[in-house]
């Protein structure tokens, strides 16, 4: 087979930026050591989120020419509209700034002290949206799905067993809703097969409870399944991501994603009562009912980037990059998640470094040491995100201690993709150098977008 090539060629660049090594070293200092405290400016590339960085293309800046900002009616609406109910088919489609506002509307009504919430793994908004509503937000992934060195082709599956166990022991009535994250961000963006979100929906039909999807990277999750699931194969992507939907009461979805936009997000679904509850509260917190803080232009974008999303020579181009530089590590002996999942690439920080104890927050050593050493940042994805404290006031770590490699869609090329795993390599050879960190400073909720740290004996 020949090299799978990017499916596009270039029109408009952008630099990126060097630094040296001393300069970096004093930038994270000055950064307290937390990527998100970082300037765009001082990165070279920027693995941090492929949320919001996508590439636009020629098709969707034209929209963009064509946006309507009409307050209410526009036509970008109705072409909004239109690209989302042909995907999902849900009656009810709600515009919002990004998926987080879609979920503070849906689980600011729903949520409360009291309700309990399931997902396969809900991402850190998610749950910190049901959380501050006062209800409690429970995770039940697949066992395969907590091994990240052992390869499974549905890592992201939700465990049928434990998710009824947990409505028989919280009580169906107490969960207004159960959701599945397509495909699993914190779990290493692996996939959701077609036959367990069917038994999802048949779980939630035996006890009356809906189901949603948390649909940011809906397209990526169809590819997995026409490359792994039997009798997808020959199935085109679109019909994939119906079926996908068909079995759903509704979804979020951060249209930063696998719409291509850098803003934007959308709340559907089929329950009219609760549409209308939602619209109310859209109109207090995000704007009228047919823009919900987007302008026109923003609408246009998404409406287009949810078509070329779908597009086979696309996805193959898309999960083909993330597997390559997944192959480079394992071959080099680094112990990463596998297989690749669809956005990023995600390291085994306590593999990585078992020298480190997960109170020393291993993946963020992990991520200053990428960051100084090329200039890459990333993102941890383990106790710092979502660790907690017990009544101790001991740590309770988060079930993996992960470190992100983002990929942006359709914007760094294969060599920048060589240059990333040449650095991991390095640090990978350098590990026992690495030393651990502690928080000086962090908030109660969401610490690690702010959290100040420091190397243990500095
Ligand atoms: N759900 C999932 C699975 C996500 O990955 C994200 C965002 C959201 C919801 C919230 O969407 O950012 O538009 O408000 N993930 C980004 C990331 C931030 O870096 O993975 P948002």
């Amino acid at each position: 087979m020949k090299t799978i090539i990017e499916p596009f060629r270039i029109k408009s660049v952008e630099p990126i930026f060097f630094t040296t090594r001393e300069e970096r070293t004093e930038i994270l200092r000055k950064a307290d050591y937390n990527s998100f405290r970082i300037k765009a400016s001082d990165i070279l590339i920027d693995l941090l989120t492929d949320s919001g960085t996508s590439a636009m293309s020629s098709n969707q800046w034209a929209g963009i020419m064509l946006g309507d900002e009409s307050y209410a009616g526009s036509n970008s609406f109705f072409k909004f509209e239109d690209s989302v109910r042909s995907i999902t088919a849900m009656p009810f489609i709600i515009p919002t700034h990004q998926g987080r506002a879609a979920e503070k509307i849906l689980f600011t009504i729903l949520g409360g002290k009291g309700k309990n919430f399931i997902s396969n793994t809900f991402f850190d908004t998610t749950r910190a949206n049901i959380e501050f509503s006062g209800a409690e937000a429970i995770d039940c992934v697949c066992e395969e799905g907590k091994h990240p060195s052992i390869p499974a082709p549905f890592k992201g599956n939700m465990d049928i067993s434990l998710l009824r166990k947990t409505i028989e022991e919280k009580g169906a009535s107490s969960i207004p809703l159960i959701m599945l994250t397509i495909t699993n961000n914190s779990g290493g963006g692996q996939p959701v097969s077609m036959q367990n979100i069917r038994d999802t929906r048949k779980v939630c039909d035996e006890y009356g409870i809906p189901l949603y999807i948390d649909a940011c990277r809906f397209a990526e999750n169809a590819w997995f399944i026409k490359l792994r699931e039997d009798g997808y194969a020959g199935k085109p992507v679109p019909e994939i991501a119906r079926e996908m939907f068909s079995y759903a009461d509704g979804c979020t979805m951060s249209a930063k994603k696998d719409a291509f936009a850098n803003i934007g997000g959308f709340l559907a679904m089929k329950n009219p009562e609760l549409a209308v509850s939602c619209r109310n509260l859209l109109i207090i917190t995000e704007g009228f009912t047919t823009y919900g803080g987007l302008a026109g232009r923003d609408l246009e974008a998404i409406a287009i980037g949810l078509q070329e999303v779908m597009d086979e020579h696309y996805l193959q181009y898309r999960i083909r990059s993330i597997e390559y530089l997944t192959q480079k590590l394992v071959e080099a002996g680094v112990p990463v998640m596998q297989p690749a999942g669809g956005h990023a690439v995600y390291l085994d920080a306590r593999e990585f470094l078992p020298h480190i104890p997960v109170y020393q927050y291993p993946g963020q050593s992990l991520v200053c040491a990428l960051y100084e050493a090329g200039g890459i940042r990333a993102v941890e994805i383990g106790s710092l995100m979502f660790g907690k404290y017990d009544t101790a006031g001991k740590l309770v770590p988060a079930t993996l201690e992960l470190v992100r490699l983002a990929i942006p869609r359709r914007v760094y090329t294969q060599s920048h993709i060589d240059y990333v795993a040449e650095v991991i390599i390095e640090v990978f050879n350098k590990r026992n150098e690495l030393k651990g960190m502690i928080i000086t400073e962090e908030t109660p909720l969401l610490r690690h977008f702010t959290a100040k740290l420091k190397p243990v004996d500095v």
